[in-house]
């Protein structure tokens, strides 16, 4: 059974085919670099990509796997959390494909396709904790199957990649600037008491992020040498302090992450492992911390590899088989969720969910 993913939720357009937990192939095109010129990603100049590279992605993706139009068997989509621009695109793609192949169709939360994306390199011991880490969402779930997520935690402001990139941003590294704290600290011995652990003395598991960048914008206000002039083409900067200050800020965060991961292992011990995920499961740090107390606590931390950390169609591919195969499927009147919006589970379950229409496909190579 071959599913195709489609992934618009932010500033990657991508699409993928998966059989089974096999990856058949996956076309990307990264918007990095436009929204890098502004900072941050700008919705209008988003959808308007993936809106001017999604089709052709889709041709070159059947041509370089070898996959012809009639061996899809479903067609999933990210359809929230996200940009809703951004999110019409792929929808609105997968919609139209899904008509003309004359295959379900199936809306996946993007955050839990993060989470389940481990599942395509190995098996996932449940009931799991699953931590999301990226540059929008700080989320924390317990995981009693691949299709049933319980929310214990989120971020009420900034996600953990956001307040990275804030940092960054404030000594003038480039956009997104959280694998340059990552690399600038290593190696670098953290002050601990420099930069506050936000939210950590609340009990329960919700995060806050922003007061760590109002500290740290204090701090650079009065440390102004630590601000980068003109960033060099093919080195990093060698500024004094910086090694010192990226490694507190990246401590700071990876603690934070570190107690509330604590609190939620001690309320759900039967959990067997942790799954990170997200672009910022790929900071060395919040690695090392993560799997530390993984082992204190006896679970297992699982960490997908890079390529499958960062947004990618192929976890959306895997979900989308993931609920098709449980005979879960949407019909046309699918929504795309913006973010801030609970995604709901509002699927139309399917009995023969595989099932193709006998429609003819050939228009649509
Ligand atoms: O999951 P992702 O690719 O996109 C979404 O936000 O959905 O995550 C991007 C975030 C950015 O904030 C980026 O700075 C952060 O992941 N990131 C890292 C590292 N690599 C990417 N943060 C810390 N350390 C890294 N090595
Ligand atoms: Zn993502």
């Amino acid at each position: 059974m071959i599913c195709l993913g489609i992934e618009t939720s932010c500033d990657e357009t991508a699409l993928a085919l998966v059989r089974g937990r096999h990856q058949l192939g996956e076309r990307m095109a990264s918007q990095v670099d436009l929204h890098a010129l502004f900072g941050g990603v700008v919705p209008e100049l988003a959808s308007r990509e993936h809106l001017r590279r999604a089709a052709a992605l889709y041709q070159d993706l059947l041509r370089d796997s070898g996959v012809r139009p009639e061996d899809i068997a479903g067609v999933a989509v990210a359809r929230g959390p996200g940009l809703l621009g951004s999110l019409l695109v792929g929808v609105n793609l997968a919609k139209g494909l899904a008509l003309g192949l004359g295959v379900p169709l199936v809306g996946v939360n993007h955050l839990h396709a993060h989470l389940m994306a481990a599942g395509l390199e190995r098996d996932l011991p449940m009931p799991c904790l699953g931590l999301l880490i990226s540059g929008g969402h700080t989320h924390l779930y317990r995981i009693s199957s691949p299709l049933d997520f319980q929310l214990l935690g989120r971020t009420l402001d900034d996600a953990a990649g956001e307040a990275l990139d804030k940092a960054a941003k404030l000594v003038n590294l480039p956009y997104p600037g959280g694998k340059f704290i990552d690399m600038l600290g290593r190696g670098h011995q953290p002050e601990p008491d420099l930069f506050p652990r936000p939210f950590t003395s609340r009990p329960g598991l919700d995060f806050s992020f922003s007061g760590l960048k109002t500290a740290v914008a204090r701090h650079v206000a009065d440390n102004p040498g630590l601000r980068i002039g003109r960033l060099p083409e093919d080195a990093l900067p060698d500024v004094p302090g910086m090694g010192r200050f990226c490694a507190s800020v990246n401590w700071a965060v990876a603690q934070t992450l570190r107690i509330k991961t604590r609190r939620a292992l001690e309320a759900h011990r039967d959990a067997r492992a942790l799954v990170v995920a997200g672009g910022v499961a790929a900071n060395s740090m919040i690695r090392a911390v993560l799997t530390e107390l993984c082992a204190e606590h006896g679970v297992e931390a699982v960490f997908p590899s890079p390529a499958l950390c960062t947004d990618n169609a192929v976890m959306i591919a895997h979900m989308g088989r993931l609920c098709l195969e449980a005979g879960l499927r949407h019909h046309m009147d699918l929504e795309a969720i913006p973010r801030g919006r609970a995604v709901p589970s509002d699927f139309a379950s399917a009995p023969g969910g595989w099932e193709r229409s006998p429609q003819k496909t050939s228009f649509l190579q």
